[in-house]
């Protein structure tokens, strides 16, 4: 027993919450606690509650939907909130993508993503991006590259599985193009260390997540596509952390205007409750043999009639709209901070999907103390933060989609006090 908080008596010390409160109920863009006091939540159950905490009309769809019929696993009957989700979810999603299939959670959703592409092309390999995360399963924790933690230890992991540069434009030597850089090591994975034709899928976040809200250049994504037309492998886009309108469109591929054959969606789907989409063209459904995807538990009907409600809710209030117009206002106030502090290296992101590097000033090299020093001046005025990045020195904002200008101006003046702590 170690000397943590009583309410951790019962908790593993590798859980370590971002923030020392327990949580009594929240609203909006704020928590609060049983303490008494109130935060302001900048982590949102990390990118899950972009409708914001306690949503009435997710709440009104949830009652109601608990009171009919919680469980209707899929194999024995079907219960309208899917079949109503799988409609709305076929307005969202990039043309042709017309088939649906529920999980519980982001990595059960990239498993069989995975699964899907290994049946529908019949080949064994994968090529997913150094940084990456896409859970912690035993085949998501092999795709994921984003910090050893994820994945040592746990040895030996899923093979088949081959890694290549991520598109990093910050990162990319002053002297090579960004696209190219990546591309290249795309084609060398090709050339050096399995053919083409037993590739099976390509799997890339379309912003990289827990690997630092790295944006690629579009012409990344576009290329991936290239490359995953010649050899013949599917391309699967995981939108778990970047989708559900978090980068200010439904889905981040938008900006990019590329089509995957498969998407993983996560988080933000059901504004906090379980659920993992695998978003396909029916005729790649079509190739599994039955019984070889499922589970009990996956698309639970008051989880989909929350999903429901999300969709709806995002549509009928402009969340997308809201969260591209704060996102450009939270953009710009942090890259006037960066004038005043270079340890700001960069400002990155689309969105609410938003982060700053750390650095020491006049170089790249990573300043970790920095970020902490950040998160921890804001966890002291009560906002909540989380770090990201496989070096360990950004910080991430993720605040609801639907935030007011009141909330974020309480932010920034948080924000502008804690930059004196922690970047001067
Ligand atoms: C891009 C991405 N994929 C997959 C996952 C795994 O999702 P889950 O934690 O629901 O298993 C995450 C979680 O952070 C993620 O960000």
């Amino acid at each position: 027993m170690t000397d943590r908080p009583v309410h951790m008596r019962h908790m593993p010390d590798f859980v370590t919450p971002v923030a020392p409160i327990v949580i009594d109920h929240a609203k909006g863009s704020w928590v609060y606690a049983t303490d008494g006091t109130k935060w302001l939540d900048f982590v949102m159950g990390i990118a899950v509650m972009n409708t914001g905490h306690a949503h009435p009309k997710i709440i009104e769809a949830v009652k109601a939907q608990a009171a009919k019929v919680s469980h209707a696993q899929m194999n024995i009957y079907r219960h309208q909130p899917m079949l109503d989700l799988s409609d709305k979810l076929a307005e969202i999603v990039p043309d042709g993508m017309d088939t649906f299939v529920y999980t519980n959670s982001g990595a059960e959703a990239v498993e069989n993503a995975i699964k899907l592409a290994k049946q529908a092309t019949r080949r064994p390999g994968v090529i997913a991006f150094q940084g990456a995360f896409h859970g912690r399963t035993h085949l998501t924790m092999a795709l994921t590259d984003s910090n050893v933690h994820y994945r040592g230890h746990f040895e030996p992991l899923v093979g088949g599985i081959y890694h290549a540069r991520y598109c990093d434009p910050f990162r990319t030597p002053a002297s090579e193009d960004a696209t190219a850089y990546a591309i290249d090591d795309v084609r060398r994975v090709l050339r050096a260390e399995i053919y083409g034709d037993d590739v099976a899928c390509i799997i890339v976040e379309p912003i990289q997540g827990e690997g630092g809200f790295i944006v690629p250049t579009p012409e990344f994504v576009r290329e991936l596509r290239t490359i995953a037309d010649e050899i013949g492998a599917l391309l699967i886009i995981d939108e778990i952390q970047a989708g559900m309108g978090r980068s200010g469109k439904w889905f981040c591929l938008e900006h990019y205007g590329v089509k995957p054959d498969i998407m993983t969606i996560a988080k933000g789907i059901a504004s906090g409750y379980p659920l993992g989409v695998v978003a396909a063209r029916k005729e790649l459904w079509d190739k599994c043999a039955a019984g070889s995807m499922g589970g009990t538990y996956g698309g639970n009907a008051v989880a989909c009639a929350a999903g429901v409600a999300t969709i709806d809710a995002m549509r009928d209030e402009g969340m997308l709209e809201n969260a591209a117009r704060q996102g450009d206002k939270l953009k710009k106030f942090f890259e006037d901070m960066q004038a005043t502090y270079p340890r700001i290296g960069e400002v990155r992101g689309k969105g609410l999907m938003l982060a700053i590097e750390c650095v020491s000033p006049g170089t790249k090299e990573p300043d970790v103390a920095a970020a902490k020093a950040f998160i921890a001046a804001c966890s002291k005025e009560k906002l909540i933060l989380m770090g990201a990045g496989s070096l360990g020195n950004c910080v991430r904002f993720l605040p609801p989609l639907n935030i007011p200008d009141a909330d974020m101006d309480v932010a920034m003046g948080i924000f502008n006090a804690a930059a004196k702590v922690a970047f001067a």
